[in-house]
């Protein structure tokens, strides 16, 4: 909460976002700002301040020193009308904190794997919470990495259980080796810099200038270190970039020298770990990574998903819309965030109220309004683009199950070789199949999606 007497700057909210924003734990809910003034216009007057429209809600008291006990039944009212005005279900960036739902087993895995130096390649579709994950155990082993925390609370707070150095290759613009290994140096040197270790980033790095501040990260510290190497496939599509397979021979021996240096490398498709050789060499990460899947959440945590953020916007969401949610999403994350998004929209957007609105009399129509949504038909288009581009025999299957009437579903396996077969086990490992070979289960977004393309 903001408190803030007389007329609210844009100065006064931004010192509450910088507070947010710093806030290594995240226990702060950035979407929930209470500015509490005795401005008289106060709710316009943030309208005209950007930042704070949709972020901040107005709480207005009478008093100039500040609020009373009379205007305490105020906050209530008015928080009970204005947290349902913003749409928290539609986020599209990775969540980190406390907004993080669910992965309980992935991330005690996870973490375990970084401390003891092992390298893990993490594989799924786009949305399905890789980056989350990823972010959710570096945040907690190295609140040091958090790259908004500033420095001057970092250095003599140190309760790092691991140094994390977190790189997107998404943030390289003109890809190749030079500019990887800067951003690589650039990490590291940042990241030491905040150990009270000074080394400096070469403007264009070679590999031993690499190594050299490798081996000074390694050597002046005795905990693990972990590199991670997000949205990967970069660094190889359409072609490997020249010297990748150096630069991940030169970590597979110190990883395998010291124990202490664990790679996590996240991607749509593990491609890169299938192929025998890179760049006419033996390919490095073979027998190096451990290959792990992240599949969509479980039956809970999509539950827990609609019904925590459901009650924070004021929707009472209801045994049916949770069964129907996860029918047409089959626990995508962002899929099915996107359908609390579609009973948002149906149901609380623009609307102040203090009532909270049953779900389960709306269904029908929030399967539409899920099923016209821009978030949704992307993901489906981008499922039918990798897996036509990469998997065509697993494509083929998926259009047939999707297509087609379940008691044929057996019979379609079989032609596919069979249910432990590849390409059954592709679909099944990025979830887009569960249940049995008799009874598959396949998000009936998908279903939908592909049968309308065909029709
Ligand atoms: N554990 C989670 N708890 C709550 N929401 C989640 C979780 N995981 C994913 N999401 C939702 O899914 C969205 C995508 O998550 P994230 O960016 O981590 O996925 P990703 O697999 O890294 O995606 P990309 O393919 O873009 O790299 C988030 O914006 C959030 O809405
Ligand atoms: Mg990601």
């Amino acid at each position: 909460m903001v408190v803030v007497p007389g007329e609210v700057q844009a100065r006064d909210l931004s010192a509450a976002f910088q507070v947010i924003q710093h806030d290594t734990k995240q226990r702060l809910d950035p979407d929930l700002i209470v500015v509490a003034s005795d401005w008289q216009n106060l709710e316009s007057r943030l309208e005209q301040i950007p930042a704070a429209r949709e972020r901040c809600i107005a709480w207005q008291f009478e008093n100039q020193t500040g609020p009373t006990d009379r205007d305490a039944t105020g906050l209530s009212q008015v928080l009970g009308a204005r947290l349902a005005t913003h749409d928290i279900f539609d986020e599209r960036d990775p969540v980190r904190g406390r907004h993080v739902i669910g992965r309980r087993d992935e991330i005690r895995a996870l973490t375990r794997q970084v401390i003891e130096g092992k390298s893990v390649g993490l594989f799924g579709l786009r949305k399905v919470g890789k980056t989350t994950l990823i972010r959710k155990v570096t945040d907690d082993l190295d609140p040091h990495s958090i790259d908004t925390t500033p420095l001057e609370n970092q250095i003599n707070n140190n309760h790092s259980r691991a140094l994390v150095f977190f790189t997107d290759t998404q943030d390289i613009t003109e890809m190749s080796l030079e500019r990887v290994l800067a951003l690589l140096c650039r990490k590291l040197c940042r990241r030491l810099s905040l150990e009270g270790i000074s080394v400096s980033a070469p403007q264009h790095p070679s590999m031993k200038n690499f190594e050299r501040i490798l081996d000074k990260a390694l050597g002046t510290t005795n905990l693990p270190l972990c590199l991670v190497i997000d949205e990967y496939d970069y660094l190889y599509e359409p072609v490997p970039i020249r010297g990748l397979s150096i630069l991940l021979r030169l970590l597979r021996a110190k990883a395998q020298e010291t124990r202490r240096l664990a790679l996590v490398i996240a991607g749509r498709d593990p491609g890169l770990f299938q192929a025998p050789k890179l760049e006419g060499m033996p390919n490095p990460v073979m027998g190096w990574f451990q290959e792990t899947w992240i599949g969509p959440f479980d039956k809970d945590s999509a539950n827990e998903a609609l019904k925590k953020l459901g009650r924070r916007v004021g929707l009472d969401v209801g045994p049916e819309t949770l069964n129907t949610a996860f029918e047409w999403t089959r626990g995508h994350p962002m899929l099915h965030r996107q359908f609390g998004s579609a009973l948002w929209h149906l149901l609380r957007k623009g609307r102040r109220t203090i009532e909270r609105p049953a779900t389960d009399a709306h269904l029908e129509e929030a399967k539409r309004v899920f099923r016209e949504k821009e978030a949704a038909r992307v993901i489906c288009q981008e499922i039918s683009a990798l897996l036509s581009e990469r998997y065509q025999d697993a494509f083929d299957l998926l259009s047939y199950l999707a297509e087609n009437s379940p008691d044929m579903a057996s019979q379609f396996f079989d032609w596919h070789g069979g249910y432990e077969g590849e390409s059954s086990l592709i679909l099944r490992r990025f979830g887009l199949v569960s249940g049995t070979q008799q009874e598959p289960e396949i998000p009936q977004l998908l279903r939908w999606y592909l049968k309308s393309r065909r029709a």
